[in-house]
Protein backbone atom coordinates (compact mmCIF):
# COMPACT_ATOMS: atom_id res chain seq x y z
CA UNK A 1 0.00 0.00 0.00
CA UNK A 2 2.70 2.59 1.23
CA UNK A 3 4.29 1.66 -2.42
CA UNK A 4 1.20 2.37 -4.61
CA UNK A 5 1.00 5.71 -2.43
CA UNK A 6 4.21 6.73 -3.01
CA UNK A 7 3.37 6.21 -7.34
CA UNK A 8 0.40 8.04 -6.63
CA UNK A 9 2.68 11.17 -5.27
CA UNK A 10 5.53 10.73 -8.04
CA UNK A 11 2.74 10.31 -10.96
CA UNK A 12 1.15 13.73 -8.92
CA UNK A 13 4.29 15.42 -9.18
CA UNK A 14 5.25 14.99 -12.99
CA UNK A 15 1.70 16.05 -13.77
CA UNK A 16 2.43 19.48 -11.75
CA UNK A 17 6.06 19.51 -13.98
CA UNK A 18 4.36 19.34 -17.27
CA UNK A 19 1.86 22.06 -16.08
CA UNK A 20 4.56 23.72 -15.57
CA UNK A 21 6.80 23.31 -18.48
CA UNK A 22 3.83 23.89 -20.65
CA UNK A 23 2.85 27.06 -18.75
CA UNK A 24 6.25 28.20 -19.63
CA UNK A 25 6.45 28.07 -22.77
CA UNK A 26 2.31 28.53 -23.41
CA UNK A 27 1.78 30.38 -26.22
CA UNK A 28 -2.05 30.93 -27.55
CA UNK A 29 -0.37 31.11 -31.35
CA UNK A 30 0.74 27.36 -30.79
CA UNK A 31 -2.72 26.08 -29.49
CA UNK A 32 -3.21 23.90 -31.41
CA UNK A 33 -7.23 22.59 -31.94
CA UNK A 34 -6.05 20.26 -34.34
CA UNK A 35 -4.65 18.00 -31.62
CA UNK A 36 -6.55 19.62 -29.04
CA UNK A 37 -3.31 20.06 -26.88
CA UNK A 38 -0.89 22.77 -26.44
CA UNK A 39 2.55 21.68 -27.81
CA UNK A 40 5.69 23.07 -27.26
CA UNK A 41 7.82 22.58 -30.72
CA UNK A 42 11.24 23.51 -29.32
CA UNK A 43 11.18 22.27 -26.60
CA UNK A 44 10.06 18.54 -27.99
CA UNK A 45 12.93 19.21 -30.86
CA UNK A 46 15.40 19.66 -27.46
CA UNK A 47 14.48 16.65 -26.01
CA UNK A 48 14.70 14.40 -29.12
CA UNK A 49 17.71 13.29 -29.75
CA UNK A 50 17.92 11.85 -25.96
CA UNK A 51 14.29 10.36 -25.99
CA UNK A 52 14.56 8.54 -29.26
CA UNK A 53 17.99 7.25 -28.49
CA UNK A 54 16.42 5.97 -24.91
CA UNK A 55 13.54 4.83 -26.83
CA UNK A 56 15.53 2.75 -29.25
CA UNK A 57 17.47 1.53 -27.00
CA UNK A 58 15.00 0.14 -24.56
CA UNK A 59 14.99 -3.87 -24.08
CA UNK A 60 11.73 -5.29 -25.74
CA UNK A 61 8.64 -5.55 -23.18
CA UNK A 62 10.84 -3.17 -20.82
CA UNK A 63 8.38 -0.65 -18.84
CA UNK A 64 9.39 2.59 -18.83
CA UNK A 65 8.79 4.51 -15.35
CA UNK A 66 10.94 7.37 -16.74
CA UNK A 67 8.64 8.11 -19.66
CA UNK A 68 7.77 12.00 -20.09
CA UNK A 69 4.12 12.54 -20.08
CA UNK A 70 2.85 12.68 -23.28
CA UNK A 71 3.02 16.36 -24.29
CA UNK A 72 6.29 16.72 -23.98
CA UNK A 73 6.59 13.15 -25.76
CA UNK A 74 9.17 13.38 -29.28
CA UNK A 75 7.75 12.78 -32.87
CA UNK A 76 9.43 8.76 -33.05
CA UNK A 77 11.03 8.42 -36.46
CA UNK A 78 12.45 4.81 -37.06
CA UNK A 79 16.06 4.72 -39.78
CA UNK A 80 14.68 1.71 -41.54
CA UNK A 81 11.07 2.97 -41.77
CA UNK A 82 9.81 1.84 -45.42
CA UNK A 83 8.77 3.98 -48.37
CA UNK A 84 4.72 3.33 -49.04
CA UNK A 85 4.25 5.86 -52.34
CA UNK A 86 5.81 6.79 -54.81
CA UNK A 87 5.03 10.14 -57.52
CA UNK A 88 6.17 10.12 -61.25
CA UNK A 89 4.61 11.83 -64.24
CA UNK A 90 1.18 11.40 -62.84
CA UNK A 91 1.45 7.84 -61.35
CA UNK A 92 0.65 7.37 -57.93
CA UNK A 93 2.43 4.07 -57.20
CA UNK A 94 1.88 1.64 -53.92
CA UNK A 95 3.75 -1.28 -53.31
CA UNK A 96 2.32 -4.57 -54.78
CA UNK A 97 1.50 -6.30 -51.23
CA UNK A 98 0.11 -9.87 -50.76
CA UNK A 99 -2.48 -7.79 -49.18
CA UNK A 100 -3.49 -6.14 -52.08
CA UNK A 101 -2.94 -8.87 -54.45
CA UNK A 102 -5.43 -10.75 -52.33
CA UNK A 103 -7.94 -8.17 -52.13
CA UNK A 104 -7.17 -7.03 -56.32
CA UNK A 105 -7.22 -10.89 -57.25
CA UNK A 106 -3.89 -10.60 -58.73
CA UNK A 107 -1.75 -13.93 -59.22
CA UNK A 108 0.45 -14.19 -56.11
CA UNK A 109 3.52 -14.81 -58.70
CA UNK A 110 3.27 -10.96 -60.51
CA UNK A 111 6.37 -8.59 -59.26
CA UNK A 112 5.65 -4.91 -59.47
CA UNK A 113 3.95 -1.86 -58.53
CA UNK A 114 0.88 -0.99 -58.03
CA UNK A 115 -0.45 2.12 -60.00
CA UNK A 116 -3.27 3.34 -57.65
CA UNK A 117 -3.72 6.89 -59.30
CA UNK A 118 -2.98 8.28 -63.01
CA UNK A 119 -3.02 11.87 -64.45
CA UNK A 120 -0.89 14.37 -66.44
CA UNK A 121 1.36 12.15 -68.87
CA UNK A 122 0.78 9.15 -67.84
CA UNK A 123 -2.85 9.17 -68.90
CA UNK A 124 -1.60 10.78 -71.96
CA UNK A 125 0.26 7.62 -72.34
CA UNK A 126 -2.41 5.44 -71.77
CA UNK A 127 -1.42 3.70 -68.35
CA UNK A 128 -4.59 3.00 -66.46
CA UNK A 129 -5.28 2.84 -62.87
CA UNK A 130 -5.13 -0.70 -61.79
CA UNK A 131 -2.19 -1.84 -63.82
CA UNK A 132 1.35 -2.91 -62.68
CA UNK A 133 4.51 -1.24 -63.27
CA UNK A 134 6.90 -3.95 -63.76
CA UNK A 135 9.67 -2.20 -65.73
CA UNK A 136 11.25 0.67 -66.91
CA UNK A 137 13.29 0.98 -70.00
CA UNK A 138 13.23 -3.04 -69.59
CA UNK A 139 14.84 -2.70 -66.21
CA UNK A 140 12.90 -4.87 -63.58
CA UNK A 141 10.83 -2.76 -60.72
CA UNK A 142 10.08 -4.77 -58.01
CA UNK A 143 8.96 -2.27 -55.37
CA UNK A 144 9.41 1.98 -54.72
CA UNK A 145 13.00 1.50 -54.19
CA UNK A 146 13.44 0.20 -57.85
CA UNK A 147 10.85 2.75 -58.79
CA UNK A 148 12.91 5.77 -57.62
CA UNK A 149 16.22 4.19 -58.77
CA UNK A 150 15.25 3.17 -62.17
CA UNK A 151 13.58 6.61 -62.92
CA UNK A 152 16.73 8.24 -61.51
CA UNK A 153 18.20 6.44 -64.86
CA UNK A 154 15.74 8.03 -67.23
CA UNK A 155 15.67 11.46 -65.47
CA UNK A 156 17.30 13.32 -68.26
CA UNK A 157 15.10 11.21 -71.14
CA UNK A 158 12.31 13.12 -72.53
CA UNK A 159 10.81 9.73 -72.93
CA UNK A 160 11.16 6.25 -71.95
CA UNK A 161 9.34 2.68 -72.43
CA UNK A 162 7.07 1.86 -69.55
CA UNK A 163 5.93 -2.14 -69.52
CA UNK A 164 2.73 -3.51 -67.71
CA UNK A 165 0.84 -5.93 -66.46
CA UNK A 166 -3.15 -5.10 -67.15
CA UNK A 167 -5.89 -8.08 -67.05
CA UNK A 168 -3.03 -10.61 -67.66
CA UNK A 169 -1.25 -9.38 -70.61
CA UNK A 170 1.81 -7.53 -70.19
CA UNK A 171 1.92 -3.70 -72.60
CA UNK A 172 4.09 -1.16 -73.29
CA UNK A 173 3.62 2.64 -73.03
CA UNK A 174 5.76 5.24 -74.27
CA UNK A 175 5.57 7.79 -71.68
CA UNK A 176 7.18 11.11 -72.96
CA UNK A 177 7.65 14.82 -70.68
CA UNK A 178 6.25 17.70 -71.21
CA UNK A 179 7.22 18.74 -74.12
CA UNK A 180 10.47 21.09 -73.45
CA UNK A 181 10.95 19.45 -69.94
CA UNK A 182 12.81 16.10 -68.70
CA UNK A 183 11.07 13.22 -67.23
CA UNK A 184 12.65 14.10 -63.85
CA UNK A 185 12.37 11.41 -61.38
CA UNK A 186 9.86 9.58 -58.50
CA UNK A 187 9.21 11.18 -55.77
CA UNK A 188 8.83 9.48 -52.62
CA UNK A 189 6.90 9.29 -49.49
CA UNK A 190 6.13 7.09 -46.21
CA UNK A 191 2.29 6.30 -44.96
CA UNK A 192 1.26 9.19 -42.57
CA UNK A 193 2.72 10.18 -38.82
CA UNK A 194 0.02 8.52 -36.63
CA UNK A 195 -0.79 8.97 -33.20
CA UNK A 196 0.24 7.35 -30.37
CA UNK A 197 -2.61 5.95 -29.80
CA UNK A 198 -3.69 5.29 -33.29
CA UNK A 199 -5.70 2.14 -33.96
CA UNK A 200 -4.58 0.90 -37.24
CA UNK A 201 -7.80 0.86 -39.68
CA UNK A 202 -6.26 -1.75 -41.60
CA UNK A 203 -5.04 -5.06 -41.30
CA UNK A 204 -1.90 -5.95 -39.23
CA UNK A 205 1.20 -5.30 -41.50
CA UNK A 206 4.30 -5.32 -38.64
CA UNK A 207 5.20 -3.09 -36.35
CA UNK A 208 3.65 0.22 -36.70
CA UNK A 209 7.21 1.90 -37.17
CA UNK A 210 8.56 0.07 -40.04
CA UNK A 211 5.91 2.46 -42.38
CA UNK A 212 4.42 5.19 -39.84
CA UNK A 213 6.68 8.29 -37.90
CA UNK A 214 4.65 8.25 -34.18
CA UNK A 215 3.97 11.86 -33.67
CA UNK A 216 1.50 14.98 -33.54
CA UNK A 217 3.52 17.14 -35.89
CA UNK A 218 3.39 15.08 -39.39
CA UNK A 219 0.11 16.47 -40.20
CA UNK A 220 -2.75 19.05 -39.85
CA UNK A 221 -5.68 17.36 -38.43
CA UNK A 222 -8.77 18.97 -39.89
CA UNK A 223 -12.21 19.16 -37.64
CA UNK A 224 -15.29 18.03 -39.00
CA UNK A 225 -15.64 21.95 -40.51
CA UNK A 226 -12.47 21.28 -42.64
CA UNK A 227 -10.88 23.68 -39.98
CA UNK A 228 -7.51 23.52 -40.10
CA UNK A 229 -5.94 26.83 -38.65
CA UNK A 230 -5.30 26.49 -34.68
CA UNK A 231 -7.54 29.23 -33.78
CA UNK A 232 -5.74 32.39 -32.77
CA UNK A 233 -6.25 34.13 -29.01
CA UNK A 234 -9.84 36.30 -29.52
CA UNK A 235 -10.51 39.92 -27.24
CA UNK A 236 -13.49 39.85 -25.01
CA UNK A 237 -16.92 41.11 -26.35
CA UNK A 238 -15.48 40.30 -30.51
CA UNK A 239 -18.06 39.24 -32.82
CA UNK A 240 -17.16 35.65 -34.59
CA UNK A 241 -16.25 36.08 -38.38
CA UNK A 242 -17.11 32.67 -38.71
CA UNK A 243 -20.93 30.35 -38.60
CA UNK A 244 -21.53 29.18 -34.83
CA UNK A 245 -19.22 26.87 -33.71
CA UNK A 246 -19.72 26.74 -30.33
CA UNK A 247 -19.09 28.51 -27.15
CA UNK A 248 -15.86 30.44 -28.02
CA UNK A 249 -13.84 28.95 -24.97
CA UNK A 250 -13.84 25.99 -26.55
CA UNK A 251 -11.51 26.86 -29.02
CA UNK A 252 -10.34 30.92 -28.36
CA UNK A 253 -7.79 32.08 -26.05
CA UNK A 254 -9.81 35.02 -24.62
CA UNK A 255 -7.30 37.96 -23.88
CA UNK A 256 -8.86 41.16 -22.22
C1 LIG B 1 3.78 -2.19 -44.00
C2 LIG B 1 3.44 -0.82 -43.72
C3 LIG B 1 2.51 -0.49 -42.56
C4 LIG B 1 2.53 -0.96 -41.28
C5 LIG B 1 3.46 -1.97 -40.68
C6 LIG B 1 1.47 -0.27 -40.56
N1 LIG B 1 0.84 0.59 -41.41
FE1 LIG B 1 -0.66 1.87 -40.92
N2 LIG B 1 -0.79 2.48 -42.85
C7 LIG B 1 0.06 2.08 -43.86
C8 LIG B 1 -0.34 2.74 -45.10
C9 LIG B 1 0.32 2.57 -46.45
C10 LIG B 1 -1.46 3.56 -44.78
C11 LIG B 1 -2.28 4.42 -45.76
C12 LIG B 1 -3.63 3.83 -46.04
C13 LIG B 1 -3.59 2.34 -46.33
O1 LIG B 1 -2.83 1.90 -47.19
O2 LIG B 1 -4.34 1.57 -45.67
C14 LIG B 1 -1.70 3.37 -43.36
C15 LIG B 1 -2.69 4.01 -42.66
C16 LIG B 1 -2.79 4.03 -41.29
C17 LIG B 1 -3.62 4.92 -40.52
C18 LIG B 1 -4.51 6.03 -41.11
C19 LIG B 1 -3.63 7.23 -41.16
C20 LIG B 1 -4.20 8.46 -41.83
O3 LIG B 1 -3.80 9.57 -41.44
O4 LIG B 1 -4.99 8.29 -42.76
C21 LIG B 1 -3.44 4.62 -39.21
C22 LIG B 1 -4.10 5.31 -38.02
C23 LIG B 1 -2.49 3.53 -39.14
N3 LIG B 1 -2.13 3.20 -40.43
C24 LIG B 1 -2.07 2.94 -37.98
C25 LIG B 1 -1.16 1.88 -37.93
C26 LIG B 1 -0.79 1.20 -36.70
C27 LIG B 1 -1.31 1.54 -35.32
C28 LIG B 1 0.10 0.24 -37.05
C29 LIG B 1 0.76 -0.81 -36.15
C30 LIG B 1 -0.15 -1.69 -35.43
C31 LIG B 1 0.29 0.32 -38.50
N4 LIG B 1 -0.51 1.31 -38.98
C32 LIG B 1 1.16 -0.48 -39.23
C33 LIG B 1 1.10 1.21 -43.76
C34 LIG B 1 1.44 0.50 -42.62
C1 LIG C 1 -14.78 24.86 -32.80
C2 LIG C 1 -13.79 25.92 -32.66
C3 LIG C 1 -14.24 27.38 -32.65
C4 LIG C 1 -15.23 27.96 -31.89
C5 LIG C 1 -16.18 27.29 -30.94
C6 LIG C 1 -15.17 29.37 -32.19
N1 LIG C 1 -14.19 29.62 -33.08
FE1 LIG C 1 -13.61 31.47 -33.77
N2 LIG C 1 -12.22 30.58 -34.98
C7 LIG C 1 -11.93 29.24 -35.00
C8 LIG C 1 -10.88 29.01 -36.00
C9 LIG C 1 -10.27 27.64 -36.36
C10 LIG C 1 -10.56 30.26 -36.55
C11 LIG C 1 -9.52 30.51 -37.65
C12 LIG C 1 -10.17 30.90 -38.97
C13 LIG C 1 -11.29 29.98 -39.40
O1 LIG C 1 -11.13 28.78 -39.44
O2 LIG C 1 -12.40 30.48 -39.70
C14 LIG C 1 -11.41 31.22 -35.87
C15 LIG C 1 -11.39 32.58 -36.10
C16 LIG C 1 -12.05 33.52 -35.35
C17 LIG C 1 -11.84 34.93 -35.43
C18 LIG C 1 -10.88 35.64 -36.37
C19 LIG C 1 -9.63 35.89 -35.55
C20 LIG C 1 -8.46 36.40 -36.34
O3 LIG C 1 -7.59 37.01 -35.68
O4 LIG C 1 -8.38 36.14 -37.54
C21 LIG C 1 -12.66 35.52 -34.54
C22 LIG C 1 -12.77 37.01 -34.23
C23 LIG C 1 -13.40 34.46 -33.89
N3 LIG C 1 -13.00 33.26 -34.41
C24 LIG C 1 -14.37 34.67 -32.92
C25 LIG C 1 -15.07 33.66 -32.33
C26 LIG C 1 -16.13 33.90 -31.37
C27 LIG C 1 -16.58 35.28 -30.86
C28 LIG C 1 -16.60 32.68 -30.98
C29 LIG C 1 -17.73 32.37 -30.00
C30 LIG C 1 -19.01 33.01 -30.27
C31 LIG C 1 -15.84 31.67 -31.73
N4 LIG C 1 -14.96 32.33 -32.53
C32 LIG C 1 -16.03 30.31 -31.61
C33 LIG C 1 -12.51 28.25 -34.26
C34 LIG C 1 -13.58 28.44 -33.38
Amino acid sequence: MKNIGQGVVTVGIFAILAIIVLGLFDDSDTAGLAVGKKRDIPLQAALMPVLVNVAMNAPAGATSVTAPPLATQPDFFSPKIKRSEAHWQGMEALPLTTELKKKLNYPMSIEGVLIDEVSLQSALAGILAGDILVSINNRPVVNLDDMYRQSRKVQKNKSVMLMVYRHGQWMRFQLSAVPGENLGFAQVETAPMVLPGDIRPHPYRGPCTDCHAIGVTGHLVPDPDGIVLPPPAIKVGVGRPHQDRGPCVACHRIIP
